[in-house]
């Protein structure tokens, strides 16, 4: 199993609106103010994550086999937060807590479902709070509960907005979050692409990339950034795109599998299918064989997790590339987080982590760390 620490500390602050589907113009209307001061912040932040780190260490384990630990998950039909948890819990059993201890839920992707969920763990005296918000726009709501009733908090996955994250820090509140920052995804499964070359990608020679984009759920960051700065990629190396079609998965194979058989009928000329995970990549893969299309010869696919069939299909030729989006990083770094506020060690109130970039070159080895 591989061990990676989360060391890197950024800080989220942007502004951005975006619209969905490129009929109107969503890439174009895209804006970002990203902040500038963000590595800085890092530099100095990784000496106080290590510091942290020493102190849970030194907590010792016997200390956290009576403590409760409430976990929510949006929805657990979902592959990669279920690959989150499974993480998750084994971590937290690995580093003292006892197994009865922890409680994990499902939202069913509902909002008021979860609530009523947070409420009971507070009812239930919980000794921390990891949350994977159905909606990022709840989480001051989710946060004045928590705080309220005097728990840490670990948000994970869903990174609420850079207004919510300010106000953990200027209250001083034991609220954090630990995730990876999704324009980094969106940019390397542009870059992907653009390592290709145009010659090989633009199949028609217009000297345009065709290409349709399936989103996940466009509430949250994640959709937003993969959508934006996949294409982005794309026009900074000075590529013209061209958006036939911008659809809404929600992260779910059989949508995207729907979704990408309509787009190619109406779109033979599709160059490249952008998918914001891997789940709607492989959705893709099903229509883009059923339509008698190859990938890497008349159509390229790209998608964000790294799932072992996306890796075995990154190998096969049968996608061009993903992302692989590191939940064991992720996992442990939330539950390192659980544990420091426990031990009274406390964290930074962003905790960060790097997406890694598979092709045929490390695909293998990506599959092997996660053995
Ligand atoms: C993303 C992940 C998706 C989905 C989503 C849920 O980070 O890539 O597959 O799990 O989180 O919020
Ligand atoms: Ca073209």
């Amino acid at each position: 199993m591989k061990k990676k620490l989360v060391s890197l500390l950024t800080v989220s602050a942007m502004t951005m609106s975006m619209l969905v589907g490129c009929g109107q113009g969503a890439a174009e209307t895209a804006t970002t103010e990203v902040a500038e001061t963000a590595t800085e912040v890092a530099e100095t932040a990784t000496q106080a994550a290590e510091t942290a780190t020493e102190a849970a260490e030194t907590a010792g384990s016997a200390d956290l086999a009576d403590k409760k630990v409430g976990v929510c998950i949006y929805q657990f039909a979902d592959n990669f937060m279920t690959l989150f948890r499974t993480e998750l819990e084994n971590y937290l059993i690995s580093q003292g807590f006892s197994k009865d201890n922890i409680t994990i839920v499902d939202g069913a992707n509902d909002q008021a479902t979860q609530t009523n969920q947070i409420q009971n763990f507070i009812t239930q005296g919980v000794d921390v709070l990891i949350i994977n918000p159905v909606n990022s726009s709840s989480a001051a709501t989710i946060t004045d509960l928590v705080v309220g009733a005097d728990i840490p908090l670990v948000y994970i996955n869903r990174e609420p907005d850079a207004d919510e994250e300010a106000r953990w820090q200027s209250n001083s509140w034991n609220v954090t979050y630990v995730g990876c920052d999704a324009r980094q995804s969106g940019t390397m499964q542009g870059e992907i692409i653009v390592d290709l070359g145009q010659d090989k990608v633009d199949l028609n020679g217009d000297g345009k990339i065709q290409y349709i984009m399936i989103e996940g759920d466009p509430e949250n960051v994640d959709a937003q950034y993969r959508t934006e700065f996949s294409v982005k990629a794309l026009e900074d190396a000075g590529w013209t795109v061209d958006c036939l079609d911008d659809q809404v998965g929600n992260w779910d194979q059989a949508t995207a599998q729907q979704l990408v058989a309509n787009s190619l009928s109406a779109h033979p000329e599709t160059e490249v299918v952008f998918c914001n995970n891997d789940a709607m990549a492989l959705g893709a893969l099903q229509s883009i064989e059923a339509a008698g299309r190859k990938v890497g010869e008349d159509i390229y696919l790209v998608g964000v997790d790294a799932l072992t069939e996306a890796l075995e299909d990154v190998l096969a030729g049968t996608m061009t590339g993903t992302v692989f989006n590191d939940h064991i990083a992720q996992s442990h770094g939330a539950a390192d987080a659980a544990i420091n506020y426990i031990t009274g060690a406390g964290n930074e109130y962003y905790i960060g982590c790097d997406y890694v970039k598979v092709t045929t070159e490390n695909a293998q080895s990506v599959l092997d760390s996660l053995k």
